[in-house]
């Protein structure tokens, strides 16, 4: 059975999808069977795939109505080991769409089920709000990674992502752990940035990563080029990051 991980901040910009494409890329490469859910209508996360023109359906698809599983959207990748189920626009009507459903909150989590045991990791990249695509994902995961960013105000609004966490395990999935907090667009030159680093370390404790995602011009110029950081700059300091916070994730959860 996949152990499932949601990537989620309700900031947004703050390294989500970076970390969603990379560390699934990463674990693919570790011959991980690994899936990769975009569940943000900006579809960042397909864009680093496929043109969106070259996508009939998508999440949206599964998750608005029960006639279509996920499994008639996942596609491959070109990375081996790797698989996405892709996102379109059409996924900001959800809210809408499941206005008043009593499984509204459930609906990806029974899609899932399904596919569970095909794969060995189900990575969710989320869009920066706590509605309920947030919701959806965090009821269907075993596992909550948080990114944050080391920038003035990092940790405002975690708070309100731990009060989200909180009331999650308390009914719909009370085995949802947090597997821990990866600062990203670290800039080891700056103090603000170490001390954004003390500060996490100060709220999280043993739950952040020792692994930093350093900032790395390669992580943000490879989704242009349609690729993952190890194909587009497998030396770069951000492939490296990528890298070890796979092998770190691998020995929380294992
Ligand atoms: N380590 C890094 N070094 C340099 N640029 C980065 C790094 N991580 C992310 N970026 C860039 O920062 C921007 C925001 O990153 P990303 O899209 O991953 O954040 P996000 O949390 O998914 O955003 P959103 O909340 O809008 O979904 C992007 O342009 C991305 O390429
Ligand atoms: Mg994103």
């Amino acid at each position: 059975m996949a152990i499932i991980i949601a990537i989620a901040n309700q900031k947004g910009g703050v390294g989500k999808t970076t970390t969603a494409t990379n560390l699934a890329a990463a674990f693919a490469l570790k011959k991980k069977r690994t899936l990769l859910i975009d569940l943000d209508p900006q579809a960042n996360t397909t864009l680093t795939f496929f043109p969106l023109v070259e996508i009939s359906h998508s999440v949206y698809d599964v998750l608005a109505d029960h006639h279509m599983a996920l499994a008639d959207v996942v596609r491959p990748t070109p990375t081996p080991n790797l698989c996405l189920a892709p996102a379109k626009i059409a996924l900001a009507k959800l809210e809408a769409t499941l206005v008043g459903q009593f499984d509204a909150p459930y609906r990806l989590k029974d899609a899932l089920a399904p596919c569970r045991d095909q794969f060995d990791i189900i990575l969710i990249d989320t869009p920066p709000t706590l509605g309920l695509i947030t919701v959806n994902a965090l009821v269907a995961s075993t596992h909550l990674l948080v990114p944050i960013q080391a920038a003035y105000y990092a940790m405002e609004g975690s708070d309100d992502l731990l009060d989200t966490l909180s009331r999650i395990r308390s009914r719909p999935n009370p085995d949802l752990k947090l597997l821990g907090v990866v600062i990203t667009l670290f800039d080891k030159r700056t103090n603000l940035a170490r001390d954004i680093q003390k500060q996490v370390c100060a709220v999280f404790g043993d739950k952040v990563f020792k692994t930093v995602v350093n900032k790395n011009v390669r992580l943000e110029e490879s989704p242009a080029y349609k690729e993952t950081i190890f194909t587009f700059a497998p030396d770069s300091s951000g492939a490296q990051d990528y890298e070890r916070l796979a092998q770190e994730v691998l020995q929380r959860v294992e």
